[in-house]
């Protein structure tokens, strides 16, 4: 196997002031590339700052890397904008970006606060976006990118608490598939991790152990990020040593008759074969999925009606 290497390469982490981010930011500047420490360096709710990213760097520089802090907000245009902004200032280009940056505020369901719920999403999702549309222009112009998109198995399955952190976990994922998508013909090439360590924000449900720490995520992180890779549009569960594909399947299903509506007893009865899993395929776009889903719908998108 060729060797993993970002040498020459410019790479954005964002959140890398401590946790998951500190790790893959000085696993990719160990591989050669020069990092953009991005940090508010708040609490786990999001609030506060303190200088979390310019520790990292000082880290990054004792190891002979190179790195510069960044202490914009990603959780608004201007600061996705100005995160972008400080890379290409000192170093020319971007060529990876990692969207790690991340908050936490779990409440049920029941009881979510609304302020909590956007203040999550602005920092998750909409973080997402601020950081990688600035990048994908630029990536765009080299004709060459690698997002890493960070998601949760919240996201992916869902997890008592965390309505607002899940959701936004999910929309990720649909972020990374549409950047993954658009960015193909342009040399970006665009995935989700979705990582298991213990930090700060998972010290309560995860014990103290070595197998745990983010450092086993981060070569998974490195070999999405380096010029090496040549997954698009997949995300991967990461921790303890353990990687693994996640993905939305299309179960074969019930074909019923097409000419004629049925019943929603008839559904009923047929949720068993809906629901199997046994045979599936797994569509890498809309599209795709329309037309494996049943020849009369492709027949029908293909002449150009609606579905
Ligand atoms: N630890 C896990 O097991 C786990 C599991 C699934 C997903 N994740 C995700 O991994 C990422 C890293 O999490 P972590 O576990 O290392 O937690 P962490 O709290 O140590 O790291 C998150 C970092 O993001 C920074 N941050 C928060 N808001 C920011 C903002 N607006 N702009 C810039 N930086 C900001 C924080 O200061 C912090 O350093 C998060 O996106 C998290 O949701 C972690």
């Amino acid at each position: 196997m060729e060797d993993i290497s970002l040498s020459g390469r410019v790479a954005v982490v964002t959140g890398a002031g401590g946790g998951l981010g500190r790790a893959y930011a000085l696993e990719l500047a160990r591989r050669g590339a020069a990092v953009l420490v991005n940090d508010t360096g708040g609490t786990l709710d999001g609030t506060g700052h303190t200088s979390a990213a310019e520790a990292v760097v000082e880290e990054v520089v004792a190891r002979g890397g190179r790195a510069v802090a960044n202490g914009d907000t990603v959780s608004t245009p201007e600061g996705g904008e100005a995160v972008i902004a400080a890379a290409v200032d000192h170093f020319g280009r971007v060529d990876a970006v990692v969207n790690n940056a991340g908050i936490l505020r779990d409440k049920s369901f029941g009881k979510l606060d609304w302020d909590d719920f956007h203040a999550v999403q602005d920092v998750h999702l909409r973080g997402a976006a601020y950081v990688s549309q600035p990048a994908f222009r630029v990536m765009r112009e080299q004709g060459y990118g690698r997002f890493v998109f960070v998601s949760s198995n919240a996201g992916t399955f869902g997890s008592f608490g965390q309505a607002s952190y899940g959701s936004a976990k999910a929309g990720v994922i649909g972020l990374a598939q549409v950047v993954a998508i658009e960015g193909e013909r342009h040399g970006i090439l665009s995935n989700v991790v979705c990582p298991l360590a213990r930090t700060r924000m998972t010290e309560s449900v995860l014990e103290a152990d070595e197998a745990l720490s983010p450092e086993h995520v981060a070569p998974l992180v490195a070999y999405l990020a380096s010029e090496q890779c040549r997954e698009t549009h997949q995300v991967i569960s990461a921790g303890a040593g353990h990687f693994a594909r996640v993905f939305t399947g299309l179960a074969a299903g019930w074909q019923a008759d097409p000419t004629r509506v049925v019943t929603a007893e008839e559904v009923a009865e047929h949720m068993g074969r809906i629901l199997d899993p046994a045979i599936h395929t797994i569509p890498l776009s809309a599209p795709e999925e329309l037309e494996m889903l049943a020849p009369v719908v492709a027949a029908r998108s293909a002449a150009g009606q609606a579905v």
